[in-house]
């Protein structure tokens, strides 16, 4: 038993750095791409921001996503909110 499920467990510890380091990384592109059409950063740190939790980002990536067209999968949408939350909202 031991030994079978080691080689996963390794495997797991070893590749999950990785997968870590590159969503934030991916995040950043997408928002650096598709995100400065419209506003800057200065709207994710105004005083009166409107997005005050992290469902309403996850709702507000998504309108702002979706008035672009570009058709981002769930993850991305996740990535993405994860992202401005670490760099600009800090809820979590
Ligand atoms: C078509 C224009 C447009 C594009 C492109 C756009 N946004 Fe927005 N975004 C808006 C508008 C309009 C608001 C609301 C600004 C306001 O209330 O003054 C907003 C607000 C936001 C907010 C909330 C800011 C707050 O007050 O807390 C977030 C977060 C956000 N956008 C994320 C994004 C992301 C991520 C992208 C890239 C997918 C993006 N936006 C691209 C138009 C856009």
């Amino acid at each position: 038993m031991f030994s079978r499920v080691f080689p996963i467990v390794l495997l797991t510890v070893f590749l999950a750095p990785f997968a870590e380091a590159a969503d934030p990384q991916t995040a950043k592109q997408l928002v650096d791409t598709h995100c400065y059409k419209c506003h800057g950063t200065e709207v994710y740190t105004r005083p009166d921001r409107r997005v005050t939790s992290l469902p309403k980002l996850h709702s507000q990536v998504r309108r702002c996503e979706l008035a672009l067209g570009l058709k981002w999968f769930d993850q991305d949408i996740e990535n993405v909110a994860d992202y401005l939350d670490k760099k600009f909202y800090r809820f979590k």
